[in-house]
């Protein structure tokens, strides 16, 4: 079998593309666009260029990008200050913290600081709870990202078994709290699983979100199964002194396996991005009441 192809960058186009209509009436009600704050701190290559990306897609979008770059040296009060001002300004919807943030700094204690009501992220304990207790308020981006891309290729998911292989804030957690409110029977799983394989075996639908480059086998892939993968690992090409990007899976072997997969890239990358401007334009619209 080979499995179907799920096109996250087709469908993160076109999510974009809905976006950019809402951003458009939004402008004509409230008289102003719609704005998303993105805060990075320090020079990390990989966060540098997520943040750049960020804020073109924002503009694309219709609606204003304010970058803010602060020194890695900067002091935690001074980027509270920030985001304190930002969480103030009624020019500003949404507030993204890239992370991860330099080590001297308590990223829990930076997220608490963003307003729930501009947490476009959704990683505030507030929003982590309403998600949890099925009342969700932002949902982060990735794994709604991902629960879209199941949704389109399976629709109804009620009672499918679903693992999760990761168990961060940013995408395992949240993600099996996104299938658990669509009725499936979620396993997260994590590095200290035991026989991680036959657990992976059992489902319907994987998620894989650990960051170790094709860890996922076609051996361990239930026939049929929908595969996610959420992984963007950076590893040396065929060809000497270059790198490519692989995700989480063994994409070719898997392929042979599983009913349908997300590739990397084209995957879930994109998906995140959209749906950043999609919880950016729903702040705006909520903030203005
Ligand atoms: N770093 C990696 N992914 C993310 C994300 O979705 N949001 C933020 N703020 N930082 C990240």
């Amino acid at each position: 079998m080979t499995a179907a192809i799920i096109d996250g960058k087709a469908f993160a186009a076109n999510l974009r593309a809905k976006v950019g209509e809402l951003a458009a009436s939004f402008e004509a009600k409230a008289g102003r666009k719609a704005g998303l704050a993105v805060v990075l701190v320090g020079e990390d290559p990989a966060s540098q260029v997520y943040v750049r990306s960020k804020g073109k897609s924002t503009l694309e979008a219709g609606m204003n990008s304010f970058e803010h770059k602060l020194p890695a040296d900067t002091a935690e009060a001074d980027l509270l200050a920030v985001v304190e001002k930002l969480n103030a300004d009624p020019a500003v919807d949404g507030i993204l913290v890239q992370l991860p943030l330099p080590r001297h700094m308590d990223e829990q204690k930076v997220i608490a600081t963003i307003s729930p009501d501009k947490d476009v992220d959704g990683f505030h304990v507030t929003n982590a709870g309403r998600l949890a207790v099925g009342q969700p308020g932002f949902v982060p981006c990735t794994p709604l990202g991902c629960l879209m891309l199941l949704k389109d290729r399976l629709g109804d998911l009620s009672g499918l078994d679903a693992v999760v292989i990761g168990r961060s804030n940013i995408v395992g957690k949240p993600m099996a709290q996104l299938l658990i409110a669509e009725s499936c029977t979620v396993t997260v799983a994590h590095s200290r699983t035991k026989n991680l394989a036959d657990v992976v075996k059992r489902a319907d639908i994987v998620v894989a979100a650990v960051g170790r480059p094709e860890m996922v086998k076609a051996d361990w892939i239930k026939p049929g199964a929908t595969v996610i993968d959420v992984g963007i690992n950076r590893v040396p090409a065929a060809e000497e002194g270059k790198t490519k990007l692989v995700g989480d899976v063994d994409y070719a072997g898997v392929a042979e396996v599983a009913g349908a997969i997300t590739p990397v890239p084209g995957g879930v990358g994109p998906m995140t991005i959209a749906v950043l401007l999609r919880n950016a334009l729903v702040a705006a619209f909520r903030n203005e009441g």
